[in-house]
C-alpha cells in the first residue's frame, strides 16, 4: 500500500492523515468543507511542531511529513489511484452510506474501503456495495498520533486477506491492532459508552460535581482522565451518537443517553470542539493543557 485516502479533516481525519504521513505513506485527505480541511492541516502543524520541540521528530521529518498529504474537496478526485481509503467524516449513517456508495462506483476493485466508525454497522456499510468483503472497520483512537490501539472490525462478509492486510498495515504504523466481531459499539465503546453515560447520570442526579466525579475516577481508578473530560474530548455529539446506535442494536434500557447529554447537545455544548461542555475551553486553554499530559 502506498497511497491512502482520509475522508474527513475532523479530529480523527487529521490525526489518521498525521500518522500515515509520518509513516511515509503519500495521503489525500478529503473534506466537503475546505475550512476543516485548513484547520486539519493546521492541527498537524501544530502537533508536530510539539513533537519537534521534544525532540522525537527532526524538522525534516515534519517537512516530509507535511509533504506527503495533499488535500482535496471533491471524493472523486481524492480516491484516484489509492489503495486504501479510511472514512473518517461525521457518525451519521447516511452520510455513511452515501459515501460508501460513491466510493464503490469510483474506487477500483483493489481498493480497500475502511471505515472509522464509532459504532455503525461494517456489515451495514459494506451491504451498500458491490465488495463487502472489502469492506472493514479501522477504528482509531483519540488522539491518534498518540494512542496506540486499532480496534480492527470484521463485518460479516469482510474477507480473511482483507483482514490480514489490515492488521499487518496498522503495525506498520507502530500501533497494535485488536480483531474484533461487528456487533453494536463493537468492544471499545460497548464498554466505554456505559461508563461515561453512568457519569453523566451521576452528576445528572447530583451525586456529585464535574470535578468530583473526575477525580474519584482518576485517582480511584488510576484513569488517566475522568469520564467527563473524556466525553468532552470524544465530542458530546459523537458520544450520544454512539450510545443510541447501541441503544437501537440492543433494545436494552441500559444504553439509554441520559437526558444531560441529549440536553447538551442540543444547546451546541459539545466539548472540547465547541469550546464548552462539562469544561470550559474557551478562555485559560485547558484543552491545550490536558493534551499535554498525555504527550
Ligand atoms: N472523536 C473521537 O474521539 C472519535 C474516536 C474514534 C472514532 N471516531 C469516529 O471518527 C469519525 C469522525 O469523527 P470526528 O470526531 O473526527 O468528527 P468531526 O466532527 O471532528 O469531523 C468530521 C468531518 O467530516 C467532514 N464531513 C462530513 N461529511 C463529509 C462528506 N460527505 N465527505 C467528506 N467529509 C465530510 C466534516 O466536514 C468534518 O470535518 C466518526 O465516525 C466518529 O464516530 C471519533
Amino acid at each position: 500500500m502506498n497511497i491512502i485516502a482520509v475522508i474527513g479533516a475532523g479530529t480523527m481525519g487529521n490525526g489518521i492523515a498525521h500518522v500515515f504521513a509520518q509513516n511515509g505513506y503519500k495521503v489525500h485527505l478529503i473534506d466537503i468543507a475546505q475550512d476543516s480541511l485548513d484547520k486539519g492541516i493546521a492541527t498537524i502543524t501544530k502537533n508536530l511542531d510539539r513533537m519537534l520541540s521534544k525532540g522525537r521528530i527532526t524538522t525534516e521529518n515534519k517537512k516530509t511529513t507535511l509533504n506527503n498529504i495533499s488535500t482535496f474537496t471533491l471524493l472523486k478526485e481524492g480516491v484516484n489511484n489509492v489503495d486504501l481509503v479510511v472514512e473518517a467524516a461525521t457518525e451519521n449513517l447516511d452520510i455513511k452510506l452515501n459515501i460508501f456508495r460513491e466510493l464503490d462506483e469510483v474506487c477500483a476493485y483493489k481498493t480497500i474501503l475502511a471505515s472509522n466508525t464509532s459504532s455503525i454497522s461494517i456489515t451495514q456499510i459494506g451491504a451498500v456495495t458491490n465488495r463487502p468483503e472489502k469492506v472493514i472497520g479501522m477504528h482509531f483512537m483519540n488522539p491518534v498520533p498518540i494512542m496506540k490501539l486499532v480496534e480492527i472490525i470484521r463485518g460479516y462478509s469482510t474477507s480473511d486477506e482483507v483482514t490480514n492486510s489490515i492488521m499487518e498495515l496498522s503495525k506498520k504504523l507502530g500501533k497494535t491492532p485488536t480483531e474484533v466481531n461487528d456487533y453494536p459499539g463493537f468492544v471499545a465503546n460497548r464498554i466505554l459508552m456505559p461508563m461515561i453515560n453512568e457519569a453523566i447520570e451521576t452528576l445528572y442526579n447530583k451525586v456529585a460535581g464535574v470535578e468530583e466525579i473526575d477525580t474519584v475516577m482518576k485517582l480511584g481508578m488510576a484513569h488517566p482522565m475522568g469520564p467527563l473530560q473524556l466525553a468532552d474530548f470524544i465530542g458530546l455529539d459523537v458520544c450520544l451518537s454512539i450510545l443510541k446506535v447501541m441503544y437501537d442494536g440492543f433494545k436494552n434500557p441500559k444504553y439509554a443517553p441520559c437526558p444531560l447529554l441529549v440536553n447538551m447537545v442540543m444547546a451546541g455544548k459539545l466539548g472540547v470542539k465547541s469550546d464548552e461542555g462539562f469544561y470550559d475551553y474557551s478562555a485559560s486553554k485547558k484543552a491545550e493543557k490536558v493534551a499535554a499530559q498525555f504527550n
